[in-house]
């Protein structure tokens, strides 16, 4: 009974936004760690290599990759189903009920779906470029690591892919601060008094978010190429 009652939540608009709010907090999450972690390049080659390989040498890495594809798999399935839902949905509509409001739901559903698909190429561009990308060998204090510093020198030295990332950060950002705000009101935490503070966290986020990726990028090819 509870099993049927599970589902019928998760198949109906409700429970596949609320899904979409949670599997959209694990890549908020993962982002921001993943910033942080970018930010390293400051502190040199060393420091930078080290920290990508105490990541990459645990067994944990596989239950987050998992986890991240996971979640993104159901994330872009049920922004295409919901999608496609409004659409039906306004299609069937009287003329009088597509007013302003629903307009602008619709609006901002093209405008994440836009950005969304934009970022999916990036993600593919980006893991081709990165993690299956050139693989150059460094040792540090005795230890032989992937050189991941000189790969993103490398990568970062090219005016195109600099373009590429200035372009595609841009649009993580845009799709971060409504996305992050979507997120309280799919878990249901927006409330009439919070929706101001809820605004300026998500935007928060996303301009710290943004530029802390866009850091590198700039710093690369404007300093160490
Ligand atoms: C300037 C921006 C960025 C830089 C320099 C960067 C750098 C890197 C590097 C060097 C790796 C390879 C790590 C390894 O194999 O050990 C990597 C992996 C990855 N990056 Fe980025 N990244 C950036 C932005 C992003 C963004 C915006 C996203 C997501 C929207 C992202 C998602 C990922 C994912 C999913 C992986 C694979 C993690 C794994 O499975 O180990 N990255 N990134």
């Amino acid at each position: 009974m509870m099993v049927y009652g599970l589902r019928s939540y998760l198949s109906s608009t409700v429970g596949k936004k609320f899904v979409m709010g949670v599997t959209g907090l694990i890549w908020a999450g993962f982002v921001f760690l993943h910033m942080l972690g970018n930010l390293l390049i400051f502190a040199g080659p060393e420091v930078y290599n080290s920290y990508a390989h105490q990541l990459t040498s645990s067994g944990l890495i596989y239950v987050a990759e998992f986890i991240l594809l996971g979640a993104l798999l159901t994330h872009v399935i049920l922004a295409i189903q919901l999608t496609l839902s409004n659409r039906a949905a306004r299609g069937s509509q009287p003329y009088a009920c597509t007013a302003r409001g629903s307009k602008s739901v619709l609006l901002s559903s093209r405008t994440m779906m836009f950005h969304g698909s934009m970022l999916l190429v990036f993600l593919i561009t980006h893991l081709m470029g990165f993690k299956f990308g050139n693989y150059y060998e460094t040792t540090v204090n005795g230890v032989v690591m992937r050189d991941l510093h000189r790969l993103v020198v490398e990568v970062f030295s090219q005016p195109l892919a600099v373009l590429w990332y200035l372009v595609a950060l841009v649009l993580l950002g845009v799709h971060l601060s409504h996305g992050v705000g979507s997120i309280f009101q799919s878990l249901g935490l927006k409330t009439l008094s919070n929706e101001a503070l809820i605004k300026s966290l998500s935007w928060t986020y996303a301009i710290v978010v943004t530029l802390g990726f866009l850091s590198q990028p700039i710093y690369v090819f404007l300093m160490m190429r």
